[in-house]
């Protein structure tokens, strides 16, 4: 198939909602990541996401909309969703809602849906015209979610008939995924921080996969318990990222350091600098814990599960695999 990568336009927005409304795939851009979209009511368009993604099939979708009647129209609405969706909606979050008419395959079957409204000017124009839409990040599964156009066409390049580039993404790391079906809970921190949605519910909680290894009941979190965000280079987290830095350039690593800077800035960084390390064929990634406040909450929660929760302490000793051989680091 011949994939074709197109600016914004008017023409293009209406090729992608007629390539949508006849059951293909269009990637479309969002304030958080680029997204992989088909037809939400078309369960056979749908599969098509499953299969180029390579992903899970017990993986929910979000489906997208463009207005609160379409949102209404999908979900059981409840006063929390009223609250949630005045607060912060258009924008970077994502709320599950007890289902309505979903089919199967966006929901994996479950009795819920993850509903979303981005605030993209473009992403609205586009599910405007071509009706709801379900989207995954638009990357191959397990690797890092796609803040350009490029990254996605780097992994769609002959699978998908269209990618709408919109530039890149501002916020950088995906919606934050909140269940309103039950009492209110936080399944993955993204755009809208915690500090944020505390305001709006005071007794939100927080599922502890957010920041840790545990595990999972499918039901509650589909998403977090897939190894996820990784490049082929390792990625690890330090404490004392500078002189781990040196011990890898000591020993003749591929490597390169992150330093934190600012947490806005960090997130909307992330994966781009995770796709770069595999263009520039490096060998080991390291980052500065980050801050888990604001949107560095959304950091943490990613670069855990890109370094497969590593965290090198200072001093401790660090074997890094590379390809038969062993390197011992120093952290
Ligand atoms: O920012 C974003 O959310 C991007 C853009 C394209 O909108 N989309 C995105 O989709 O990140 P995806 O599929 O990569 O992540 C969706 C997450 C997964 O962790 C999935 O398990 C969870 O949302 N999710 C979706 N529906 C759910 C449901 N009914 N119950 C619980 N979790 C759900
Ligand atoms: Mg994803």
């Amino acid at each position: 198939m011949n994939t074709r990568l197109e600016r914004i336009t008017e023409e293009s927005l209406a090729l992608g909602a007629e390539l949508i409304k006849s059951g293909e795939l269009v990637a479309f851009p969002t304030e958080t990541v680029y997204g992989l979209g088909a037809d939400a009511l078309n369960g056979q368009a749908v599969k098509k996401i499953f299969a180029a993604k390579g992903r899970p099939g017990d993986n929910p979708l979000i489906v997208h909309v463009a207005s609160k009647e379409q949102m209404m129209s999908l979900g059981y609405w409840n006063d929390n969703a009223e609250k949630v969706f005045n607060a912060f909606m258009p924008g970077p979050i994502t709320m599950v809602l007890k289902r309505k008419m979903v089919p199967d395959e966006v929901t994996a079957g479950l009795d819920s849906v993850g509903l979303r409204y981005p605030e993209h000017p473009d992403a609205q124009r586009f599910i405007s015209l071509a009706g709801p839409i379900a989207a995954p990040s638009a990357n191959i599964s397990g690797k890092p979610s796609p803040t350009s156009a490029q990254h996605v066409f780097d992994d769609f390049n002959g699978k998908i008939p269209l990618v709408l580039d919109g530039g890149e993404c501002g916020v950088g790391v995906e919606s934050t995924v909140i269940s309103l079906v039950e009492a209110p809970i936080l399944l993955r921190p993204g755009g809208v921080t915690l500090e944020q949605l505390v305001r709006v519910l005071p007794d939100i909680t927080v599922h502890d996969a957010v920041l840790a290894n545990v595990k999972l009941d499918a039901a509650a979190s589909p998403g977090m318990k897939y190894k996820h965000y990784a490049p082929i280079a390792r990625v690890v987290i330090a404490k004392n990222g500078e002189g781990l830095y040196r011990s890898a350039l000591e020993k003749g690593v591929k490597v390169v350091y992150y330093r934190k800077q600012d947490d806005v800035t960090d997130a909307r960084n992330l994966f781009a600098r995770l796709r770069r390390a595999d263009e520039d064929g490096l060998q080991l990634v390291i980052f500065e814990m980050p801050n888990k406040e604001g949107i560095g909450l959304s950091v943490a929660n990613r670069l855990l599960r890109a370094s497969a929760f590593t965290v090198i302490e200072k001093g401790e000793v660090f074997s890094l695999l590379l390809g038969g051989d062993t390197v011992e680091l120093q952290g």
